[in-house]
């Protein structure tokens, strides 16, 4: 999963490739380039690493014209290095490309006698197309000869030498957008990239091709037929999200949680009522079943939202990660209602999920972030959670803008299903209402877990226990300390242990156990002491109650505000955003974009 960006225009373009680049960095930051035509020669700059490396490599050495596309990568096919960088240039053409070339292997062995360089698969684009055109095909009989051979996923952007007023670009399960400027055309993997340029846009659809000129565009579809993609109109602005006095992204992220939990829940609550508003569409006395598929943190939010649909509204609940399930032949009952939970609404397997489900003629939500996105496109019901942009690698505003939204159509469920009383109603959304405050408060507790993560930054590997809705937070808790400490940990339903993973307690193993006060407490106790008898270092995140019960079973507690247990999870998610932020500090990585990862994984 990659970013892309094309300009076509009457004004030098280098410059604002760039800072869509810098827009699109969440997608990949392994390497990035931009290509123009200069006198109508392609020309490059390339960089392995983050778009500042580019932006150096620019400052002494410039590249710029009136066309130009440009790229920043996540490595599938051949090393991050500047070889492998795009753009690719093949002969006459040059490429950018989000997505993966399937059969490229079979291409290249069939133009083996042509001279690659790289040891990705998008090479093969470029050499296909410039095939073409030594065979005298035209520009645009090239590109759309060239489409037809290939087999995967891509969004292309294409200019050619000697051709200087044409973009050809093109998609099929990687997303990509067409943005419309004065005497101006634009191409962007998402309409952040766009943003700055212009409020016009059109999403391709799957299959689309189409050729920008400075004052033109025309698109085809997958049969060739010229067609016609409604203008979408871009509110919101340009702006990018600033990091202001923060030191990371993911610290900004965290600390709006209590605004960006209020602007969920004022989607989904009436404050007044005291009850949960879900639209006309979604009546949930139809369905026998919910399906939640997702990946990550996202699925993690499911895994909680399993405890919520079936505790309140009693509504069996499927959850499962989108790439397991694409591939298994789900069986599908048709009263089901499938929910797709995803930040950015592009994640491949997730997109492909909800495909399927739609194919099966099942009901389709998706539960997502960006509302521009193609999952909120192609669901039957797109679902708001109104978190703003998100662009620390790890998720954490969008998790519990998620938890809070999920939570909210369970009420909405059990309500519509008679399965819980008016008081008990009341009681979850009055619980829900009070969330903003308890999560303000469990942040004040900041100072105290990174004195904390100090001694747990220096760990080898840890343990996150939990019971009940409390699991999925063990789970997010220890990815969120994979991925930005690079320290190895596993989230357990704290009665599995003893099947196995307990071997692996020794003196000193930290182990985080997730116990606020509830009807479980007492058996995550009971576990809590059976790892503490092998020398386990506990962490308790608990809450008043519960710190009173267990105060002298743990090394270091963290006391979260008492909140109902209908929504401690969300609270609980604080205490474990923080500590693993606070170690990652501690050990200096790069929080805000961890080694190997990408924010968007628009890749298989
Ligand atoms: O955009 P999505 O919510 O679909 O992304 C899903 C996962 O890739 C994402 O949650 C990932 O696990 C995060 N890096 C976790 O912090």
């Amino acid at each position: 999963m990659c970013g892309i960006i094309g300009i076509v225009g009457t004004s030098t373009v280098t410059e604002r490739l760039v800072d869509g680049l810098k827009r699109l960095e969440y997608r990949g930051y392994d390497s990035s380039g931009v290509a123009v035509l200069d006198g109508g020669k392609l020309i490059r700059q390339r960089a392995e690493g983050k778009i500042k490396g580019l932006v150096a490599k620019l400052a002494t050495d410039h590249v710029d014209g009136q066309i130009g596309i440009a790229h920043t990568r996540w490595a599938t096919h051949g090393v991050p290095n500047e070889t492998n960088a795009h753009p690719h240039f093949s002969g006459r053409v040059g490429v950018v490309h989000n997505g993966i070339i399937e059969n490229f292997l079979d291409i290249r062995k069939e133009l083996s006698h042509r001279d690659f360089r790289t040891e990705t698969d998008t090479e093969v684009v470029s050499h296909l197309v410039d095939e073409a055109l030594s065979q005298g095909l035209a520009p645009k009989e090239a590109f759309s000869q060239s489409l037809k051979k290939l087999k995967g996923a891509y969004a292309f952007g294409v200019i050619i030498d000697d051709h200087p007023d044409h973009i050809y670009c093109a998609r099929a399960g990687s997303p990509l957008a067409l943005g419309i400027g004065e005497d101006e055309m634009y191409l962007g993997s998402d309409a952040m990239a766009l943003a700055q340029l212009t409020t016009k846009l059109i999403y391709l659809e799957e299959g689309d091709w189409a050729i920008l000129t400075p004052t033109s565009y025309e698109i085809y579809d997958v049969d060739d037929n010229k067609v016609e993609r409604d203008i979408t109109i871009l509110t919101g602005g340009p702006a990018m999200a600033e990091k202001g006095n923060y030191r990371h992204f993911m610290l900004k992220e965290m600390y709006e949680q209590p605004e960006t939990i209020g602007r969920t829940l004022s989607n989904y609550i009436d404050e007044y009522r005291l009850s949960a508003n879900v639209p006309a569409e979604l009546d949930f006395s139809e369905f026998d079943r919910v399906i939640i598929i997702a990946c990550g943190t996202a699925c993690y939010a499911g895994m909680v939202a399993k405890y919520w649909f079936e505790q309140v509204a009693g509504l069996a609940v499927d959850v499962d990660i989108a790439s397991e399930f694409r591939y298994r032949k789900p069986v599908i009952s048709p009263k089901s209602l499938f929910i797709a939970v995803s930040q950015s609404g592009e994640t491949a397997d997730t997109l492909a999920a909800l495909r399927y489900c739609k194919e099966a003629g099942v009901k389709t939500a998706a539960l997502v972030n960006v509302m521009t996105s193609t999952m909120a496109r192609e669901a039957d019901i797109a679902l708001p959670i109104n978190a703003g942009p998100e662009i620390g690698v790890a998720s954490t505003k969008a998790f519990t803008s998620q938890l809070t939204a999920l939570a909210s159509l369970a009420l909405a469920a059990g309500t519509a299903r008679g399965m819980i009383s008016e008081d008990d109603q009341k009681r979850m959304a009055t619980a829900l209402i009070k969330t903003p405050r308890h999560v303000k408060q469990a942040l004040r507790l900041d100072k105290d877990i990174e004195a904390m993560a100090f001694e747990f930054s220096k760990s080898k590997s840890a343990f996150y226990l939990g019971r009940g809705s409390q699991v999925p937070i063990a789970f997010e808790g220890a990815l969120k300390l994979k991925e930005i400490s690079y320290i190895h940990a596993e989230g357990y339903a704290a009665g599995e242990l003893k099947h196995g993973p307990i071997a692996l307690i020794e003196d000193g193993t930290p182990v985080i156990v997730l116990a606020p006060y509830d009807r479980l407490f007492e058996k995550t106790i009971s576990n809590l002491q059976e790892v503490a008898s092998r020398g386990a270092h506990i962490i308790l995140i608990t809450d008043k109650e519960g710190a009173s019960h267990a105060e002298s079973m743990a090394d270091n507690m963290i006391v979260l505000p008492t909140s109902d247990s209908f929504v401690a999870p969300i609270i609980t998610t604080v205490a474990v955003q923080l500590l693993a932020y606070h170690t990652a500090v501690h050990l200096g990585t790069d929080v805000d974009q961890p080694r190997n990862l990408a924010k968007s994984v628009t890749v298989e």
